[in-house]
């Protein structure tokens, strides 16, 4: 039996409901496929930190190097400082893992509710650069508290870093029937970085001939993203942009339960980790109504990731069978993770 060592961070709020349901899933298609999970799990997040001071300690981080992939729920916790686990735990992760392809698919499944009129036709996905822009803590602020206080968070874009995930969004362009890149950005204003994202795809693209490319100002795609969404296919974005506009994206394919991500790392050389594009869901935590389908679909991503991507495209289906019998009744995580697997089953 082929085993896959997988590291299961659930963290924080709905982190561990969602990472049940979906390690259930993983479980019983990985079992079909004649493989399976064997789990690493990591208790890290709010308790630990309370506990120890730790959010992600350096042997952690050292194990985490040699495993297949990671599962990630959520993290973040209102008795916790905003940032620490943020920043200590999940960015550490994307920063340190150098995942600097941050994956996130939207797509409108034929019984998921839009907000938007109509039906239109959805299925883009957003290649948000993930280890550099306003997230690096390149910054810092002086007379705290004062009304003079001057506080920084300076956006970090190199050549390098651009070129790298632009590449990879061409490259995931010409692998799409439509094979259309749109770069995202506000060089308008952030002239500095914006240019330098604009010269990056300018070229790049003569490798990728069959790809057509076009350019929004952040703004602007805000706006297409709710009145013609069906206009992309590719999005290629800086790490605050994407954040922002994959939360918009989710919104109008089905909602935050049902959108997924990878943070990737394309080179291979460290593990690439699989989580829900939301968060850790204070205001639902404990009462067992979060929707585990964006934890589901993230393990598709990370079997598509590991080659499996037979097993990934069965996950996609039972989540898609499982939307479009959904009922006007609310139902539980359980009761999703349980459907979804009797769909994976059947
Ligand atoms: P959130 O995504 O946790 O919640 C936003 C809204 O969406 C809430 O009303 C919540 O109930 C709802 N929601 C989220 N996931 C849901 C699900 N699976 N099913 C049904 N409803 C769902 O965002 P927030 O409230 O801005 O942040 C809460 C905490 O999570 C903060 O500490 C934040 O830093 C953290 N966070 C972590 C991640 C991550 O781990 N990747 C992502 C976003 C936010
Ligand atoms: C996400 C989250 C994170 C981000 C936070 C919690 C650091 O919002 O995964 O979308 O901004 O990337
Ligand atoms: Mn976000």
């Amino acid at each position: 039996t082929q085993t896959y060592r997988i590291a299961s961070i659930p963290g924080d709020g709905i982190g561990p409901e969602v990472v049940a349901e979906a390690r259930t899933v993983l479980d019983a298609v990985l079992a079909s496929e004649g493989a399976r999970a064997d789990y690493a799990d990591y208790d890290l997040g709010a308790r630990r930190w309370h506990a120890t001071g730790e959010t992600l300690p350096d042997s952690v981080l050292e194990e985490l190097r040699g495993v297949d992939a990671i599962l990630l729920g959520a993290v973040g916790d209102p008795s916790v400082p905003s940032g620490v686990l943020e920043r200590g735990l999940l960015l550490r992760l994307r920063f340190e893992l150098d995942h600097y392809v941050n994956l996130r698919p939207s797509k409108l499944f034929a019984g998921a509710t839009t907000p938007l009129a109509g039906s239109p036709q959805i299925d883009f996905v957003v290649v948000r650069e993930g280890t550099e822009g306003p997230y690096v803590g390149n910054g810092g602020a002086i007379r705290v508290g004062t009304p003079h206080e001057v506080a920084n968070e300076v956006s970090v874009n190199t050549a390098y870093g651009v070129e790298r995930v632009v590449r990879d969004a061409f490259a995931r362009a010409q692998r799409r029937e439509r094979k259309h890149l749109t770069l995202v950005h506000k060089n308008n204003v952030l002239v500095h970085a914006g240019h330098l994202w604009a010269r990056t795809v300018a070229a790049v693209a003569p490798e990728f001939p069959d790809v057509t490319t076009d350019y929004l100002h952040v703004d602007a795609a805000t706006i297409f993203l709710v009145t013609k969404p069906e206009r992309f296919d590719v999005i290629v974005t800086d790490n605050l942009f994407g954040d922002i506009l994959t939360d918009l994206a989710a919104a109008v394919t089905g909602g935050i339960g049902l959108a997924a991500s990878g943070n990737v790392n394309p080179d291979r050389t460290t593990p690439s980790m699989f989580e829900p594009v939301h968060g850790s869901a204070p205001d639902i935590a404990g009462t067992g109504v979060a929707d585990p389908t964006a934890a589901i679909l993230s393990t598709a991503l990370l079997l598509d990731h590991l080659g499996l991507s037979a097993a990934a495209a069965r996950v996609e289906a039972a989540v898609e069978a499982d939307l479009a019998a959904r009922g006007p009744a609310p139902r539980s995580t359980r009761e999703v993770g349980e459907a979804v697997l009797a769909r994976l089953q059947g």
